[in-house]
């Protein structure tokens, strides 16, 4: 049976509903990960649970430790995980309050510790990245907000910035050019390294703003934080539906 594992950004500290029963505080080859990883149940499915901003939300996008997060999923045992970003809106489409499953991204982070591949076994880790998440996993996904009447975007492309400024309203128009859909910081390398362990990754993005020089006002966290705390309902809603199945 596959094992799932929730990585929550912004705004998911912690998962509503979750039975706790033990939390693991481990040390991995890559250092720690960026806090104690929740087990417990929801419903009736075993789940892991991190918060990749740590406890206090403190860790910004490009420190974050996204191969000892991801390498301390595995050793738990997971096989499946499902990342939790919010973003911003580039295509109309991709309203604030939006709810959408990415199949396609653009990594424009650099400078962070990418890949689990150091060379030291002689072993050249070309994963193979065309289809960049799991389709099995993010049809589950689909089917799960089909079934619980959840509305969401059915495929996007996910510009992945660097942070942890906002963007240029010439970097949101280069990157429409480029074809994202959206952008957030926090969507790689955690999907690369997933796929480097031979896990299966999927990623669920919240659209808390439009992107830097397409909306009226100026952004703001506080408006960012208001349009979160509706979504995040909507997300635990899907992960519950999707632990149902
Ligand atoms: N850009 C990048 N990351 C984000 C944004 C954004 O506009 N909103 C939330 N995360």
């Amino acid at each position: 049976m596959n094992k799932l594992a929730v990585i929550g950004g912004t705004g998911i500290e912690q998962l509503e509903g979750l039975v706790v029963y033990e939390e693991h505080q481990l040390e991995t080859p890559y250092g720690q990960p960026s806090g104690a990883i929740q087990q417990g149940r929801l419903g009736n499915a075993q789940l892991l649970f991190l918060h990749r901003h740590g406890g206090a939300a403190t860790i910004p996008p490009h420190l974050i430790n996204y191969r000892a997060n991801l390498w301390a999923l595995r050793s738990l045992g997971a096989s499946d995980v499902v990342g939790i970003n919010a973003v911003g809106g580039i295509t109309s489409t991709m309203r604030p309050g939006s709810l959408v499953l990415p199949h396609q991204l653009i990594d424009y982070t650099w400078g962070r510790e990418h890949s689990v591949d150091e060379g030291a076994d002689g072993r050249l880790l070309h994963i193979d990245f065309t289809e960049p998440y799991d389709n099995r996993l993010r049809q589950s996904l689909v089917a799960a907000a089909y079934h619980s009447d959840i509305a969401f975007e059915d495929g996007a492309t996910h510009g992945v910035a660097q942070g942890p400024r906002l963007e240029t309203a010439a970097e949101v128009r280069r990157m429409a050019r480029d074809g994202c859909d959206i952008v957030g910081m926090t969507g790689m390398p955690e999907a690369s390294i997933a796929r480097e362990l031979g896990l299966a990754y999927a990623a669920i993005c919240m659209v808390v703003n439009p992107a830097a020089g397409l909306g009226e006002e100026p952004i703001s966290l506080a408006k960012m934080h208001e349009i979160l705390q509706r979504e995040t309902q909507v997300v635990r809603a899907l992960l519950s539906s999707l632990v149902e199945k």
